[in-house]
């Protein structure tokens, strides 16, 4: 018997408004195919991306003409993002979802936005998974879609930046003299800032950073930033799982009178500063967007978590005075074919690690099935959103 002997995978075409990825993409259809599954593609699901209804045929798909189709059929569903509502349709999707589907997705149930599509999974009997749950432990890194589009994100940013700055960014010999590199900085340097590090030093720019973390500021040391100091008392700001835990408003107040001398001489700013089930810090204020030179930019990353920047708007890329503000939201969806590619191979490692001959294994008391594990038998049983929903 094979992993996913006679299961019947449904993959949709994502509609939540400029979602460009998609749940998987011919090459892990194929591994699905070979591993005994029947794989249905909704027809365009792939369009976003680049990838036509021909390739998902030719790599063993069905290719189906709407939503209710393939989730009419499907006991697994595999999406990007969490349900919605279909106004073509005018149904939600849990609602054209089969009683006793299985769903994997990234569900963010923590989310308040999210508490009743959670509520309506349970309800429907639907089995979900979130991949922003997965544990970020070794034998789980290769499921970990949540470094893989943050990873997007980080590379995206210095781009973006780069971009919209209204100089050169590297050091350039011309007939007019050389040019100074553009100075970046990074403030937060998890996963997207050590990126952001990493696509700023290869465009040839000079680099400054600051996390509250001391393990986050040593990587970006070592990948050539030079780290603003910021001390914190034994044991503030760092919280469990090696995240960042979030500091009393007397701190983040200092942190913002640190970081302004340094955002004053700064011609890009990467903010990626998150703590993990909060509203993003607020670590620039207007009047420290003001004092910025004119031509600067600030790319502002946390956005889909509430944004680093008073002044960034969620969707929205604007100047202020003389520097360009950059909120575009979902930053992994504009860079599609990769982050589908990224995706498509975290989650299909993910299925392997739940299913076992068709069926999902007995043990998901697990550390990886327990912890992603959201809805299971109409009850919602994971512990974050639980809290979140404060039951
Ligand atoms: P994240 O996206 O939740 O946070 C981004 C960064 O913001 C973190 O480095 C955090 O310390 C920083 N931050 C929070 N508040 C801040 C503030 N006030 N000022 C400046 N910076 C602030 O975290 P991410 O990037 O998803 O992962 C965090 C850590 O998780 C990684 O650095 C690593 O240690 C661990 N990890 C482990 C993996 C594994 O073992 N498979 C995979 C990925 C991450």
């Amino acid at each position: 018997m094979s992993t996913f002997q006679s299961l019947t995978v449904g993959v949709p075409r994502e509609i939540m408004p400029g979602e460009r990825r998609a749940g998987a993409v011919p090459e892990t259809v194929r591994q699905l195919t070979d591993d005994g599954a029947r794989v249905l593609v909704e027809s365009g699901a792939g369009e976003g991306a680049f990838v036509t209804d021909e390739d998902f045929a030719q790599a063993g798909a069905e290719i189906v003409t709407g939503p209710a189709d393939v989730y009419g059929q499907a006991r697994l569903v595999v999406k990007v993002k969490e349900p919605g509502f279909n106004k073509e349709l005018g149904c939600h999707e849990v609602d054209l979802m089969r009683e006793d589907a299985i769903l994997v997705c990234f569900l963010h149930p923590a989310n308040p936005s999210n508490h009743d599509m959670v509520r309506r999974l349970a309800a429907r009997g639907v089995t979900s998974f979130t991949l922003d749950s997965i544990p970020r432990i070794s034998r789980a890194q290769h499921m970990d879609a949540l470094t893989s589009m943050s990873t997007v994100a980080g590379y995206k940013s210095a781009i973006t930046a780069a971009y919209n700055l209204s100089r050169f960014v590297p050091m350039i010999p011309t007939t007019a003299g050389v040019t100074d590199p553009a100075q970046f900085l990074v403030v937060g340097t998890g996963v997207a800032g050590l990126q952001a590090i990493a696509g700023a030093k290869r465009l040839g720019a000079r680099v400054k950073s600051l996390d509250i973390r001391p393990e986050a500021s040593e990587q970006a040391r070592s990948l050539g930033a030079e780290v603003i100091p910021f001390p914190l008392p034994e044991g503030m700001g760092v919280g469990s799982g090696g995240y960042a835990a979030g500091l009393p408003e007397e701190w983040y107040a200092r942190e913002r009178e640190t970081l302004e001398p340094y955002l004053v001489e700064s011609d890009a700013v990467i903010l990626a500063a998150l703590i993990p089930g909060e509203k993003a810090p607020t670590l620039v204020d207007a009047s420290m967007v003001t004092a910025m030179r004119n031509g600067s930019v600030i790319v502002d990353i946390s956005i889909d978590q509430g944004g680093n920047c008073e002044l960034t708007r969620p969707g929205v890329e604007y100047r202020h005075e003389g520097v360009f503000l950059s909120g575009i939201l979902n930053v992994p969806a504009g860079l599609p074919i990769d982050s589908s590619r990224m995706f498509a191979q975290n989650t299909l490692n993910y299925l392997s690690y739940l299913f076992e001959e068709g069926a999902l294994r007995g043990d998901l008391e697990d550390e990886i099935g327990a912890r992603s594990l959201v809805t299971r038998g109409n009850k919602v049983v994971h512990e974050g959103t639980l809290k979140a929903m404060g039951e």
